[in-house]
């Protein structure tokens, strides 16, 4: 448990996802696969697709615009932009970079954290230490996936499971001790990254290395096994987050956890034996947008009016590498 006098906290948050959406039944179309198989494996129904031409970078800047606004503060009051992504519109320069020029922080400093699904709570976990030791600074932080960018559209195992979309937070000093974020845990196990992976596009195999099977270009994926890990993993993360901070599951208000497949989502809340009203679903909109899910999931709760003053939270995720994650906070 930790004990600080300066929490730091979500101080507003906006989301943006492309227009274009595609249902299981245009899926139908593209891949061998049915509706009825996405929905009763997965839960979801629709996602949201990217354009030809349109990137990434304008939805990051779109919801950051709104958090901006909803926090009422200028650009250049901005101190630090993290962006976690996995699917930056360029390696150079970053996603964190372009949302900077976007916005106007001209007096942040910026950088992409690479994360996979867990990254949006890393982000907000360093943000944190960020406001411990300086309590003024506002840090905005960007969740944000163009995976439709990097899947096989001939691979149904995968093709059908995600989606792009951004959220975006504002995390300042909480006006009170009591809320904010009371204890996080990161996590990674290196020893079966390879159940999940996307070789290409990195420095060990050039862009189109005849070395490098097509397919490697591409998120790949052994699902089952990543099921299984997933669902251990993040009932580990939440009970050990809960227990070293004196509560029980009986204690939290609302799980909002990543959103990767509704069976992973369920096998959790049965496991950790909460309600179904108080766990925040919604992949069957969005499918799995990786480390935008959280934001997205949260902007929603909170639209929805389910994130009312005083509430305590968790959010777990787990993702590809693998890596892990949990934050507690009280609203
Ligand atoms: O966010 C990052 C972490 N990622 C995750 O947590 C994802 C974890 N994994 C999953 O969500 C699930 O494992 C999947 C949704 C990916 C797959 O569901 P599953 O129930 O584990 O299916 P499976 O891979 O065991 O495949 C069962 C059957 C297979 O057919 P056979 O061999 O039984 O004849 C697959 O070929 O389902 C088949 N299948 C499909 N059928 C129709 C696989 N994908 C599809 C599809 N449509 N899209």
């Amino acid at each position: 448990m930790r004990s600080s006098s300066i929490k730091s906290t979500i101080l507003s948050m906006g989301i943006s996802v492309p227009s274009k959406v595609l249902t299981n039944i245009e899926l139908e179309k593209i891949v061998n696969t049915s509706d009825s198989w996405i929905t009763e494996r997965t839960g979801i129904k629709k996602r949201h697709i990217l354009k030809d031409g349109e990137l990434i970078s304008s939805h990051a800047i779109k919801a950051s615009k709104e958090a901006l606004e909803r926090a009422k503060l200028s650009p250049k009051e901005i101190n630090l932009i993290i962006c976690a992504t996995l699917t930056p519109d360029y390696l150079m320069p970053s996603l964190g970079i372009l949302i900077q020029e976007g916005v106007g922080a001209i007096n942040a400093g910026a950088f992409d954290l690479s994360a996979t699904c867990s990254g949006f709570l890393y982000a907000l976990s360093i943000a944190d230490q960020f406001i411990k030791n300086n309590p003024n600074w506002k840090i905005l932080i960007v969740g944000a996936e163009a995976l439709s960018r990097k899947i096989n559209w001939e691979d149904r195992s995968t093709c059908v499971l995600f989606g792009d979309g951004a959220g975006a937070v504002v995390v300042g000093k909480s006006s009170s001790p009591d809320k904010g974020i009371i204890d996080f845990i990161l996590g990674s196990s290196s020893d079966n990254w390879s159940l999940l992976t996307l070789k290409g596009g990195g420095s060990c195999f050039a862009p189109f290395d005849k070395r490098l099977p097509p397919e490697d270009y591409f998120i790949k994926m052994q699902g089952r096994e990543v099921f299984k890990v997933a669902v251990k993993t993040m009932e580990r993360v939440a009970l050990n987050l809960l227990e070293r901070n004196g509560l029980t599951t009986q204690d939290l208000d609302l799980l909002v956890p990543h959103q990767a497949n509704l069976r992973i989502i369920d096998f959790l809340r049965e496991r950790l034996k909460i309600p179904s009203e108080k766990v925040y679903v919604n992949i069957q909109k969005y499918g799995n947008t990786s480390a935008a899910s959280i934001p997205i999931a949260l902007y929603e709760a909170q639209e929805e009016g389910k994130l009312k003053d005083g509430i305590l939270t968790l959010s777990v995720a787990f993702g590809g590498s693998f890596t892990f994650g949990g934050v507690l906070m009280r609203w």
